[in-house]
């Protein structure tokens, strides 16, 4: 699997040629197809990884490194001479890594334990993007000890007619909101929120919006930022957008209701004046700025912030890269995005064409999922022109997958248009197989349509 690449430099930055990256999911797995296929880079290294990114050309694994640990993480950074770092998931940036290997000097891509906050704490996001003028859905947030009040909020936001949302506040691996219809229901469920959670806020009740969501990154070196392309994830488990949320069952990109030409306005509106804000407080941003956004009739409404890739986000947006990620991220690492900026004002430069991702998860996912069951059809999914990226997945003895989380692959088909894109992840999911697998058969089915007028102004 081949990243189409074009030479390294453009934007006026040059390549990273030894890069670490932490983390051993999907996206990272994404990650390391795309950094190790550029040019100049010689080797790209996964801690912990697993042996399906290990496949990969020029990719090679540590998997006795504990992600979580910081010591160690500086350790294999400075034992492979690591010229740029970049930390995946969420669990390494909330336990401070990054700060430990900036501590260190060593060179890395993504936010510290401070700035990670706007992922960690939906009170602290909320608090930030008020200040920052950005705009949220109505919200408050409760701490233990005020039931009462919490109640009657929900009541409140419920007589509005629109539903509510329940939000835990800390890292939930995308599974800490419940959206409801029904207001008694939520106000059931108000006190097993708040129980034994002690001191600090701990639910946020915000009020339900209407909308298609969008997930629009960014890459940010603490005031600058250059965009991704906008992606569409599917939180529910089910078809119809059903059942409970998940990590993400499935995206698309392109958007036709936020074009690749749009994105530039949301960064304008949303994620400078975050980073603007943040820098004020003296936490700068440098990493990867993650907007869940709703787009309403009046406009996009930020849900959420996350201080990292989305997943499965990554896996459709960097087989769409037309330029080497590497330089941009160690720009940005050196805090020093302008050149970058200059050159892509709208966003990095994109392949023509679409891709589809859809996730193939275990039996039980997102509660309890059934690890240790062979996969089968993997090979078959690559020869129909599919990418498969692992994200719960493992080596067995005698070859072969088997199955080691709850989000196992993700399947991407490329194609001229997001209908070809489509057919492609779909007819290579079709050939992937274990007991009990669960995916949507839905994901870029049916398109919103392109917007009748441009949302937000390009730069
Ligand atoms: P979050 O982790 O805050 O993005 O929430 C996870 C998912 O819950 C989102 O992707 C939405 O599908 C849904 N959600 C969160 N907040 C709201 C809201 N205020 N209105 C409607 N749906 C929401
Ligand atoms: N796909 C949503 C997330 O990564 O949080």
């Amino acid at each position: 699997m081949a990243p189409d690449a074009k030479a390294a430099g453009a934007g006026g930055v040059t390549a990273p040629t030894r890069t670490l990256i932490v983390g051993s999911g999907a996206r990272e797995h994404a990650l390391a197809w795309k950094l190790a296929a550029e040019p100049g880079m010689n080797e790209v290294v996964v801690a912990p990884g697993s042996a399906a990114i290990g496949t990969e050309p020029r990719v090679r694994c540590l998997p006795s490194i504990d992600p979580l640990d910081a010591e160690a993480v500086v350790a294999a950074a400075r034992a492979i001479s690591a010229e740029l770092v970049v930390v995946g998931p969420e669990m390494p940036l909330a336990a401070g890594v990054v700060d430990a290997l900036r501590n260190a000097g060593i060179r890395t891509f993504g936010p510290t334990q401070a700035a990670a906050r706007l992922e960690t704490s939906k009170a602290f996001c909320h608090e930030v993007a008020e200040a920052a003028g950005v705009r949220m859905a109505r919200a408050r947030v409760f701490s233990e000890g005020e039931e009462a009040a919490a109640r009657a909020y929900v009541a409140e936001l419920g007589a509005e007619g629109g539903g509510v949302v329940l939000k835990q506040d800390g890292l939930a691996a995308g599974k800490g909101v419940t959206v409801y219809d029904d207001t008694g229901l939520a106000l059931d469920h108000v006190r097993s929120h708040l129980a034994g959670r002690g001191p600090g806020p701990a639910l946020v009740v915000e009020e339900r919006l209407a909308g298609h969501e969008a997930s629009v990154i960014a890459i940010c070196d603490g005031r600058e930022a250059v965009a991704l392309p906008a992606s569409r994830d599917h939180k529910r488990l089910c078809d119809g957008d059903l059942g409970p949320n998940t990590g993400g069952m499935g995206a698309y990109s392109p958007l036709p209701d936020l074009p690749d030409d749009a994105v530039a306005g949301v960064i304008d509106t949303v994620h400078r004046p975050i980073l603007a804000e943040l820098a004020r407080r003296g936490t700068p941003f440098l990493g990867f700025l993650y907007a869940g956004l709703i787009l309403t009739g009046d406009g996009p409404v930020l849900l959420e912030c996350n201080a990292r890739l989305g997943d499965p986000e990554a896996q459709v947006l960097l087989p769409r890269l037309a330029v080497p990620l590497g330089p941009v991220l160690a720009a940005a690492a050196r805090r020093d995005l302008a050149a970058s900026v200059g050159a892509w004002p709208a966003g990095l430069p994109v392949l023509p064409g679409a891709s589809v991702g859809i996730v193939l998860a275990s039996d039980g996912y997102p509660a309890t999922p059934k690890r240790g069951l062979p996969i089968e059809g993997i090979e078959s999914a690559e020869a129909e022109g599919a990418l498969v990226f692992h994200g719960g997945s493992i080596g067995r003895p005698g070859g072969g997958y088997g199955t080691n989380g709850g989000r196992v692959l993700t399947v991407v088909g490329r194609g001229a248009d997001l209908a070809r894109a489509r057919d492609v992840a779909e007819r290579a999911a079709d050939l992937i197989s274990w007991d009990g697998l669960q995916r949507r058969h839905d994901i870029a089915a049916s398109l919103p349509p392109a917007p009748a007028v441009a949302i937000g102004a390009g730069r």
